[in-house]
């Protein structure tokens, strides 16, 4: 399939709003050399697809940087990998305004339980199927429409320090986490999946503030 047979197939995905859709190329399309293009049809998609690369690399960073230390980790060292990815995400949300949460059927922080219907319909799908990276829907949350973008989380190395054997996971968590359920996990296992919602509004605003720029994206360029 050429660049541009891809990039005509998502913008007319985006166009008529399929419910669940693959963005498994798209996101190729997203992430690549075609983020300009792709731009104008989504902005607001296009900015949380690169904001989340983002801040999955912030924590695969940060449970790597745990790895091969030669101090024991102290008990502060241990809190800094997932607390500050929900943190991130925090203000993600405030300066977008989208909602920026993490989903995991299998939860440590209860607030990241599945929370509607349609994010298990998305955990079940990137369970079902390991190469799927990405997704997103048309679709209404707290009343208000807009699209939701979800990206799975997988389960690296660095990451059994406190999401391997349950009975090997740090003090702290043991303590904080009564009801935890994010251990035994094994390498590639789906861990979760980063939610992104972008109210319609929001997508307005930044395309027309787009539209507005000197550039025309009346015809496409390709
Ligand atoms: C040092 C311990 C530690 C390491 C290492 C660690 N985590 Fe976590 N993880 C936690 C804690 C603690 C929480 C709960 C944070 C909170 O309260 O928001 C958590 C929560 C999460 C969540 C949110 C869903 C939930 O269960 O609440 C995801 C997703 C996650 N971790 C993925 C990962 C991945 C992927 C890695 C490896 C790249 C990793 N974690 C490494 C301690 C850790």
């Amino acid at each position: 399939m050429s660049m541009s047979t891809i990039i005509s197939r998502f913008k007319s995905l985006y166009r008529r709003g399929l419910s669940v859709v693959a963005i498994g190329t798209v996101m190729l399309v997203l992430m690549g050399q075609s983020v300009a293009i792709a731009a104008p049809y989504a902005p607001g998609l296009a900015k949380a697809v690169a904001a989340i690369e983002e801040l999955d690399q912030m924590r695969s960073t940060l449970a790597a940087s745990l790895d091969g230390q030669s101090a024991a980790p102290t008990p502060e060292t241990f809190k800094a990998v997932c607390k500050p990815v929900g943190m991130r995400a925090q203000q993600l949300s405030q300066e977008n305004h989208w909602q920026v949460k993490q989903i995991a059927t299998r939860y440590r922080n209860p607030a990241h339980a599945p929370d509607t219907v349609r994010s298990r319909l998305a955990l079940a799908k990137f369970k079902q199927d390991a190469n799927l990276q990405g997704l997103w829907e048309n679709t209404t949350l707290n009343g208000q429409p807009g699209v939701r973008y979800y990206r799975r989380i997988n389960v690296e190395v660095s990451c059994l320090a406190c999401h391997g054997a349950r009975d090997a996971r740090p003090d702290f968590i043991k303590v904080n986490y009564p009801d935890d359920t994010a251990f035994d996990f094994n390498v590639g296992d789906l861990r979760g999946m980063y939610a992104v919602f972008i109210p319609n509004e929001v997508q307005q605003a930044l395309q027309s503030s787009l539209e507005a720029s000197p550039h025309d994206d009346s015809t496409p360029v390709f």
